[in-house]
C-alpha cells in the first residue's frame, strides 16, 4: 500500500526535481557553502539562507493573528536557516499601517507567544524578528487599499520624523521629533528588545532601511535638522547608532542583532554606499552581527535599476569596507545563484522575501539542487522523491 502510494508520488514529481536539478546543476554533498552553518555569537544557523522579513498588514492593534501563525509556520518549515519575523513597531505610532505587527506592551507580547512556542515545537529553524519604526511612512492605507498616507482627519495619527519634511511634498509634514521624543523611541526599541528576548526571540534585525524612521535620520534628504543628530555625517548617523547600543544593551550578549540598511537612495544627494560603509564601520565597532544591504525606499524620485542580485555589489562593498558579515537581499531566486554569492565571498548569507511566498519549500528545492540536506518534521518525512531520499536530515 506504501509502495503503492510512493510510486505515484515519485511518478508525479520526480520530473519536477530532476528537471530543476539538471538546469540548476547537481553538486555532490558537503561542496555547498549556501548551505554550511554558521554561528553569530551563541547562535549557530544550519545554513545562509534567511527567510526576508515580510509585513503581512495582518495584525489588530498590533497583535499578531491567527494569519500569523499561518505565514510564519509555513515559512519555518522552508529549509531556510533563519527566520526573520516581519517589521514589528516598537511604539504604536511607529507603524506603518493599522494592519502592522506591533511588540510595544502586554497584549501585543502575548498575541506572539503561542505563534513562537508553536514554531518552536516543530521546527528548528533560528527565529529573529525585525524592530521597526516607520517615522514618517507611519499612518498609511493597507497595500491592498492603495497605501496611501491617512491624515489625522481621515482617522490616521501623527507620524514622526528626523525632520518636518513628508515623503511626498503633497501629504501632510510629519512632526519633528525633539529630545523626549528621541529618548522615548530610542526606549521604545530597547523595551520591544527584551520583550523579543521574553519570548525567546533568537536574534533582532534593526530596520534602518527603506525609507523608515532609522533611515530617515541617515540620509540628508529627509533629515535636516541643526542640531547634533543632522547635517554631517557622524550627526546623521549618531541616532540610529544610539538605537543600536541600546538594543544591544537590552538584547543577552549570546544573542545576535544585526541591521538592514538601504545602501543607497538612487538618488542624487542622497544616502549611498560609501556612507553605508562609514556607517557599517561605526555599527562593526559597536558589535554588530551582520548587515543588511537593501536600497531605496526614501524618496519617490528613486531610479532603481533592477536585475537579478541587483543588491548584491552593495553587500560586497559593505562587507570589504566595513568587515562586517553582510546579507545579500533582492531578487535571488534559483540554487545556483544564491550558492555563487555565498560562495564567492560576496555576502555570508541570503534572503529570500517574494521567492519564498511563491515556493515555501525553497531551501528543500536548494538543497535538492546542491546535494544538501535541509531538516523537516518527521510528519514530512516521506515527502522527498526517491532520487532526493538524502534531502532530509534524521529522516532515514
Ligand atoms: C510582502 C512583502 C513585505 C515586506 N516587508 C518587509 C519588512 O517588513 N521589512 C523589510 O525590511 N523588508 C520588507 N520587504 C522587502 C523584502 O524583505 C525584500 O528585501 C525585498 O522584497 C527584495 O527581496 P525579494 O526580491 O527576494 O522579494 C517586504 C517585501 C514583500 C514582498
Amino acid at each position: 500500500m506504501l509502495d503503492e502510494w510512493q510510486n505515484s508520488r515519485l511518478e508525479r514529481h520526480s520530473p519536477v526535481l530532476r528537471n530543476a536539478a539538471e538546469v540548476l546543476g547537481f553538486r555532490p554533498a558537503m561542496s555547498s557553502q549556501l548551505f554550511s552553518p554558521i554561528t553569530l555569537r551563541e547562535l549557530t544557523l544550519s545554513n545562509r539562507i534567511v527567510v526576508s522579513p515580510m509585513c503581512q498588514y495582518s495584525a489588530h492593534e498590533g497583535r499578531a493573528s491567527a494569519w500569523h501563525l499561518m505565514h510564519l509556520g509555513t515559512l519555518s518549515l522552508s529549509g531556510a536557516g533563519m527566520l526573520c519575523i516581519e517589521a514589528t513597531a516598537v511604539e504604536p505610532e511607529g507603524r506603518i499601517s493599522t494592519g502592522d505587527l506591533g511588540l510595544y506592551d502586554d497584549p501585543t507580547e502575548q498575541a506572539l507567544l503561542p505563534i513562537l512556542k508553536t514554531i518552536r515545537e516543530h521546527s528548528s529553524v533560528a527565529v529573529v524578528m525585525q524592530l521597526a519604526h516607520a517615522g514618517r511612512k507611519a499612518s498609511s492605507a493597507l497595500p491592498w487599499h492603495g497605501g496611501r498616507a491617512v491624515s489625522v482627519a481621515d482617522g490616521g495619527w501623527q507620524p514622526f520624523a528626523p525632520s518636518a519634511l513628508p515623503y511626498k511634498e503633497s501629504d501632510e509634514p510629519p512632526l519633528a521629533l525633539d529630545s523626549t521624543g528621541l529618548a522615548r523611541v530610542r526606549d521604545a526599541f530597547a523595551q520591544a528588545a527584551q520583550r523579543a528576548d521574553r519570548l525567546g526571540i533568537q536574534g533582532i534585525e534593526l530596520h534602518a532601511a527603506h525609507g523608515y524612521l532609522l533611515h530617515e535620520f541617515l540620509s540628508p534628504l529627509s533629515n535636516q535638522r541643526r542640531d547634533s543628530y543632522g547635517g554631517s555625517l557622524e550627526n546623521r548617523i549618531r541616532f540610529p547608532l544610539e538605537v543600536f547600543d541600546a538594543v544591544r544593551a537590552a538584547t543577552p550578549a549570546h544573542k545576535p542583532v544585526g541591521v538592514r540598511i538601504s545602501a543607497t537612495d538612487w538618488t542624487e544627494g542622497g544616502w549611498d554606499v560609501e556612507q553605508s560603509i562609514v556607517f557599517s564601520r561605526a555599527l562593526q565597532q559597536r558589535g554588530v552581527d551582520w548587515v543588511t544591504a537593501s536600497s531605496g525606499g526614501l524618496s519617490p524620485k528613486q531610479q532603481i535599476k533592477l536585475a537579478p542580485g541587483y543588491q548584491v555589489p552593495f553587500s560586497r562593498a559593505v562587507k570589504e569596507g566595513a568587515g562586517v558579515h553582510t546579507m545579500a537581499v533582492g531578487l535571488i531566486t534559483e540554487a545556483q545563484q544564491a550558492e555563487a554569492i555565498v560562495a564567492t565571498g560576496q555576502a555570508d548569507f541570503v534572503a529570500l522575501a517574494r521567492g519564498m511566498l511563491y515556493d515555501p519549500r525553497w531551501g528543500w528545492h536548494a538543497a535538492a539542487a546542491l546535494g544538501a540536506t535541509v531538516d523537516a518534521p518527521p510528519q514530512y518525512w516521506r515527502a522527498p522523491p526517491r532520487e532526493q531520499s538524502a534531502l532530509i536530515r534524521n529522516a532515514r
